[in-house]
Parts: C-alpha cells; sequence; structure tokens
C-alpha cells in the first residue's frame, strides 16, 4: 500500500452519522481505558479518559445503552488487581461519569446471560462498563467464539480506542466484523492529526524517540529514516548505540540485543545521539548529578538524562523543523534531575507547534511530561497511542484496529 492510499484510507473510516436513531440501541463502545495505576491500584487520571468520555456522553444523549469495554494493562488470568472497578472512582469523582460496574466473565457462558439480561432490562441511556477484556480467555488471540459473545451483547460497535488499534484482539478486531461498525470521535481525531505525519509531511520533519528499548521500536526508526530529515535518539535507548560505538557507559541500563540493531543504524546520517549527558553515581530521587561529554561516562557511573549541549542541538533542529513528532522520556523524567532534557524538548517543540511547526506527542510515558512543561495546549496534538502511534507511523496508518472499520 502507497502512502498516498492509506492517507485515504484513513480519512475512510466510519463515523456515526447525526441523523441515525440511537435510541434503545446496545452500543458496544470499545475504548482504551489503560490508565496508570497508583500504588493502591487506584486509576490515575489521563488524556484518555476525558477524551473517550465525550463519546460515551454523546452515546448517553442520543439514547444508546452503552457497553464500555477497555482493558487494564496486562493481566494473567483474572487479576483482580486490574478488574475495571479501579476506574470507577476516577470516572464518578473525577468526570461526572456514573456507569454500573458488570463484573462478569464473557467467556463463560453464566457471566455472559447475566450481562445479557442486564442489558437487555436497561433504560436507553444507560451505561455499563464490562469488566477487563483481558479477563476473558481468547480476547488477545481474537478468538471467534469470544468475539461472538461480544457481538451477542449489542446492535452496533463503535471503537474509540486509538491506543489499542495496533492490537488484533476480540474487543477491537473480532466484533467489528460481526456488528455495524463505527469510528469513535476520539479515534477519528487520531487518525487525522498521524496522517499528516505519513503523508507528505512539511519538512524539515525531525523525530524524537526516547525510552528504554531500542528493539520495540526498530521498525518506526526505520520508518521515521524515510520520511523524516533527523531522527534524535535519548534515553536509554541511545546507551546501545554508545555501546556500538565501543563508548563506555557504565552501569547504565543497556539492552543487549539493542546494540546489534544499533550497529545497523550508526552510519545513518540522519540519526543524532547526544553529545553530552547527565550522569550520576545511582539513580535516585536525591542524587548529585553531573554533566559530561558523552566520552567523558565513568565505569561507576549511570547516564540519567542528555546534556545541556545537546538539548541546545535538538532545540536548533526544532527551530528549523516544519513538521515534529516526539515519543519516549530523553532521560528518566520521573526524578526532577534527570527530567531537563524531557522538559527542554516538549517546551522546544510546544513553543514551534501551532503555527511554526505540527508537533505532535505521544505514548503513555511521553504525555506526562508533555503535560508537566505547562505549554500542553501548544502542541498541535497530543495522542493517547504509545505503541499504536508508532505503529500507525510504521505501518503507514494500517493498523488491524483500522483496516477492519474500513470492511
Ligand atoms: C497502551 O497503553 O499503549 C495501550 O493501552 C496498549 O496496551 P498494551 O501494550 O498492553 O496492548
Amino acid at each position: 500500500m502507497t502512502s498516498k492510499s492509506c492517507y485515504t484510507v484513513a480519512m475512510k473510516l466510519p463515523l456515526l452519522s447525526t441523523s441515525k436513531s440511537l435510541q434503545g440501541k446496545r452500543v458496544f463502545l470499545r475504548v482504551d481505558w489503560n490508565v496508570p495505576l497508583d500504588a493502591g491500584f487506584d486509576a490515575v487520571d489521563s488524556l484518555k479518559l476525558s477524551r473517550s468520555i465525550a463519546t460515551v456522553n454523546m452515546l448517553k444523549e442520543r439514547g444508546a445503552i452503552v457497553l464500555i469495554a477497555t482493558h487494564l494493562g496486562r493481566p494473567q488470568g483474572r487479576d483482580l488487581k486490574l478488574s475495571t472497578k479501579r476506574l470507577l472512582t476516577l470516572l464518578s469523582l473525577g468526570h461526572g461519569l456514573e456507569v454500573g460496574h458488570l463484573p462478569y466473565a464473557l467467556d463463560a457462558e453464566r457471566g455472559l446471560s447475566r450481562v445479557s439480561s442486564i442489558v437487555s432490562n436497561a433504560l436507553p441511556g444507560t451505561v455499563f462498563l464490562l469488566e477487563n477484556v483481558r479477563f476473558n480467555k481468547g480476547e488477545e488471540k481474537n478468538d471467534k467464539k469470544l468475539a461472538k459473545a461480544y457481538a451477542s451483547l449489542a446492535d452496533l460497535y463503535v471503537n474509540d480506542a486509538f491506543a489499542s488499534a495496533h492490537r488484533s484482539h476480540a474487543s477491537v478486531v473480532g466484533v467489528a466484523s460481526l456488528l455495524p461498525h463505527f469510528a469513535g470521535q476520539n479515534l477519528s481525531d487520531e487518525v487525522k492529526a498521524l496522517e499528516k505525519l505519513i503523508e507528505k509531511p512539511k519538512k524539515p520533519f525531525v523525530a524524537f524517540i526516547g525510552g528504554a528499548k531500542i528493539t520495540t521500536k526498530i521498525e518506526v526508526i526505520q520508518s521515521l529514516l524515510q520520511i523524516a530529515d533527523h531522527v534524535c535518539i535519548g534515553g536509554a535507548m541511545a546507551h546501545a548505540f554508545f555501546v556500538a560505538q565501543k563508548r563506555e557507559i557504565g552501569k547504565s541500563f543497556v539492552e543487549k540485543e539493542g546494540v546489534v540493531v544499533a550497529k545497523t543504524l550508526l552510519k545513518n546520517k540522519k540519526i543524532h545521539l547526544p553529545v553530552d549527558v547527565t550522569v550520576t553515581k545511582k539513580i535516585e530521587d536525591g542524587a548529585i548529578a553531573r554533566v559530561v561529554p558523552v566520552s567523558g561516562v565513568l565505569k561507576s557511573e549511570m547516564i540519567g538524562d542528555i546534556g545541556p549541549k545537546t538539548m541546545q542541538d535538538w532545540s536548533e533542529l526544532i527551530a528549523q523543523a516544519k513538521t515534529v513528532v516526539w515519543n519516549g522520556p530523553m532521560g528518566v523524567a520521573e526524578i526532577p534531575v534527570f527530567s531537563h532534557g524531557s522538559l527542554v524538548i516538549g517546551r522546544a517543540i510546544a513553543a514551534r507547534s501551532k503555527g511554526k511547526t505540527y508537533g505532535v506527542v505521544g505514548g503513555g510515558d511521553t504525555l506526562p511530561i508533555a503535560i508537566a512543561t505547562g505549554m500542553s495546549e501548544w502542541f498541535d496534538y497530543l495522542s493517547t497511542g504509545g505503541g499504536a502511534m508508532l505503529e500507525f507511523i510504521a505501518a503507514k496508518g494500517k493498523l488491524p484496529g483500522l483496516v477492519c472499520l474500513l470492511k
């Protein structure tokens, strides 16, 4: 598929027409409310909630009976720490959304018929939240029987879960083929915003990729090397490149398989690596840090962030850019002394966005940093997708959760 046809496909997502009557219709709404949990396993607020709550409210106001389905974390079986009941307080107190929680297993006859009878007796405008879809056997294998069970509960399917669109799971793909299916507003907005990155992006195009592991992002880096002019690598991912260059990285984390990948990319002139780094003896709150050129890391030290010269060089690239995308922290951003690289890059992107540059930021680790810049409203788009945003770029829009909506 060429990038042009992908762009056209993305624009063809079926949206619920405002003239379609939803009164009393049962809607299976897949959202991605896979939000972080705090130490007490309570949900932490995220853009993922507010974006899809708008879709829930729209369906509710139009008289639909809404069955919200989401995953939460990566449970191995029925792990109640990851029950969707963890979301209830935040939905109610934080977002004013009251839902009936249906903690039943949909992969079992008993649970399915219980939910079926509750939903059949519900009044128009009622909203239910199903149990974590990943508790159901077969969800991640896109099991046909499970998809049929989901479909038996509803008259139509709406997918608003852009952040899960790269997953070929039963609640994302299987159920869509069994019901009249539509894209939610959040999903559609995400696709529209991200396709500007893959369809004739304005040049120069600068990409920032950070985080720990290069092997999980190699395909997107390769795609970015085709469409972008500069690909800046930060975070622990850069360590694999330093090792490939035979540099000392002390006790810093390095992904061993990543070094092999990094070697293959080292000669590419579009790749930019940090020229200086912030190091410490131990990465922890209150750590004493110093700045060194990348050649100056001691055996006893760990790299915690990119250094100020790198921040300056990369900010200059941003100042020249017409398109910028950023995913992944530049350092250990949750510790203040190692958060500067991520905050500087975030602010530099925000300062150029909405005008000079088309600036997009995405991913679970990156969004809180974008918000911490205090400039989140200045980015052109904050994508709720981490893996999904990257795979969208790598697959040129052809994600399983989008393709199935086009059929
Ligand atoms: C995400 O947080 O990126 C999405 O919710 C997908 O989660 P997953 O990687 O566990 O499928």
